[in-house]
């Protein structure tokens, strides 16, 4: 596809914020966050230069699996506030600059959903076939997702004695999508949240969701989803997750010439290489994996993140490299999950270093794509290991110093989840006190995604590792026919040299040291050199004689 108006392509360059509302901000002290104490945030979202927020499920739920256990795709919660707080939320955030999308969960409803309800209650039922049923469970099942919950992926029902499928946990039947009938309910809920001024979603277990036994095209299907949503709105994005190996997630952007399945991808490979690269304090894994990453179609876009709202998975790493990862940040057992993943999040991970804590995340914004942070990353927040599994690492946003972390004014025992204590209490870390301290973490993101937003290369260009003698570095530079960036990143505690040979580079030409503001000339003879220090980062604009952009 040709695109010629790039503008329109916002999710190109966009800055993804992902955020749960119930541990977020509770305005009306109940101990749950709500809608409209998401709406008081948005002057501080704008301010930190976020343009797209994910709104993690906010549906009606039993609530057993984080609002990923849907029974209204209609509804809003009732404990976050209603239709007409949730358009104002997105209202006021389209003011500021950003656009809102939502967690489409359609490859499982709850079992308390009335579709279920009536599917089990009888095979006569109208919904039975919305759902996949078989007299027996197959021979040969795939691993459950959730291997301490679960040991098989079909339950029994008692009642009209068949089995029915759950990828998930047993209270998450999936939905049949060979169903032309569950198709067209999908579409409804689709159109009805982008009429709300919803611009687009971020798609949940997109394989699981379109792969089922019987079904016919699935990647018709997600083509079919794709143009759907372009005819309702141009900026309507799908932001898959889709776990799979580099050649697997091709096929789910619609191959290379195509671009005409899912918008985004997260890419889960290259965030497990950047762990791996963590823990050996050697760039080589990603450095190699970066180089091997596919070139995508020109509308398409890889998100990069180093956390999200679930366990960090090392699933597409070898047992030996997990079980580095895990010696490196996750050592004991609590610290991990299904045998494949770590509950933590990045800063206690890397001992709190902030050198080491701002490399990585100077590494999220400059690899090209388009970064998510997961809220509380921009303050440096910690985990909760007294809280079980997955939900260690989604306590409550913290705001000030004080109470519930400014979260909630509700009771401390009231609250949806406890406020994350030690080293990473609110005391230590909140939103407040980082606000108005220049050096904090929360400045420097601010200040990477300033520089982010002005180097649209890093979103559109084409992309080069530069080979580096010092196996720490990572140099690599993006290029699009504005401007050049190269980022250099070092992985370990020792300072290093970098040496940068790039042919069509001029002697005299400026570089600019994007995050500090110095300034290089580009040597007359041999390579141009600089000296990195331990865990060092720098963004360098080679500049083009008559490029006029801010640096
Ligand atoms: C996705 C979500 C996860 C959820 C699962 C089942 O993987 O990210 O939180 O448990 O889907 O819906």
């Amino acid at each position: 596809m040709r695109v010629t108006d790039t503008s329109d392509l916002w999710w190109k360059t966009a800055v993804v914020y992902c955020l749960d509302v119930e541990t977020y901000m509770d305005w009306n002290g109940d101990g749950c966050g709500d809608l409209e104490g998401l709406a008081h945030r948005l002057d501080y979202l704008a301010e930190l230069g976020v343009t797209c927020i994910w709104l993690m499920p906010f549906y009606p739920s039993p609530d057993r699996d984080d609002g990923y256990d849907i029974t209204d795709y209609y509804g809003v919660d009732a404990r976050l506030g209603h239709h007409g707080d949730l358009v104002e939320v997105i209202r006021t955030a389209k003011d500021r600059g950003m656009r809102v999308i939502a967690d489409l969960v359609v490859n499982h409803t709850s079992d308390q959903h009335p579709w279920f309800v009536s599917a089990r209650s009888s095979r006569e039922s109208p919904f039975r076939d919305f759902y996949v049923w078989a007299d027996e469970p197959p021979a040969k099942q795939p691993e459950p997702v959730f291997p301490d919950q679960e040991d098989s992926l079909w339950e029994y029902d008692k009642k009209t004695k068949q089995y029915y499928l759950h990828n998930f946990y047993k209270h998450q039947p999936d939905l049949n999508v060979a169903n032309p009938r569950v198709r067209e309910e999908i579409a409804k809920v689709i159109g009805f949240w982008m009429e709300l001024g919803i611009s687009g979603f971020r798609v949940d277990a997109v394989p699981f969701f379109i792969e089922q036994p019987g079904f016919e095209g699935p990647h018709d299907y997600l083509r079919s989803l794709r143009s759907y949503i372009g005819r309702r709105s141009g900026e309507g994005v799908l932001l898959g997750e889709v776990n799979l190996p580099y050649e697997d997630q091709l096929k789910y952007f619609g191959g290379l010439d195509a671009d005409d399945e899912l918008t985004m991808q997260f890419d889960f490979v290259g965030m497990q290489q950047i762990y791996l690269s963590l823990a050996r304090e050697d760039a080589t894994p990603l450095a190699d994996t970066l180089a091997a990453r596919p070139a995508l179609p020109e509308v398409a876009q890889w998100a990069n993140f180093l956390r999200n709202h679930d366990e960090l998975t090392l699933d597409k790493l070898t047992e030996d490299e997990r079980q580095e990862v895990f010696d490196a940040f996750a050592p004991e057992e609590r610290m991990q999950v299904y045998g494949r993943g770590i509950v933590r999040r990045l800063p206690p991970m890397l001992h709190g270093d902030p050198r080491r804590i701002r490399m990585a995340y100077s590494l999220l914004f400059s690899l090209p794509g388009t970064p998510v942070l997961f809220y509380g990353e921009e303050i440096g927040m910690g985990e909760n290991l007294d809280l079980p599994g997955r939900t260690s690492v989604r306590s409550p946003m913290q705001w000030t110093s004080g109470a519930n972390g400014g979260f909630s004014k509700a009771d401390p025992e009231d609250l949806v989840a406890p406020v994350t204590g030690d080293g990473f209490a609110p005391s230590h870390v909140n939103a407040s006190q980082q606000r108005h301290d220049e050096g904090s973490l929360l400045n420097f993101i601010r200040l990477l995604i300033q520089c982010y937003r002005n180097s649209p290369e890093i979103g559109w260009g084409r992309f080069t590792v530069l080979e580096q003698p010092d196996r720490a570095v990572l140099a690599h530079q993006i290029e699009n026919g504005q401007g050049r960036l190269v980022a250099l990143h070092n992985f370990a505690p020792e300072p290093a040299t970098v040496r940068l040979e790039l042919e069509d580079v001029e002697p005299g030409t400026v570089v600019t040291s994007l995050l500090d503001a110095d300034e290089y000339t580009w040597p007359e003879e041999g390579p141009f050199e600089q000296p990195l220090d331990g865990y060092g980062y720098r963004w360098l604009r080679v500049i083009r004689p008559g490029d006029q952009r801010l640096t």
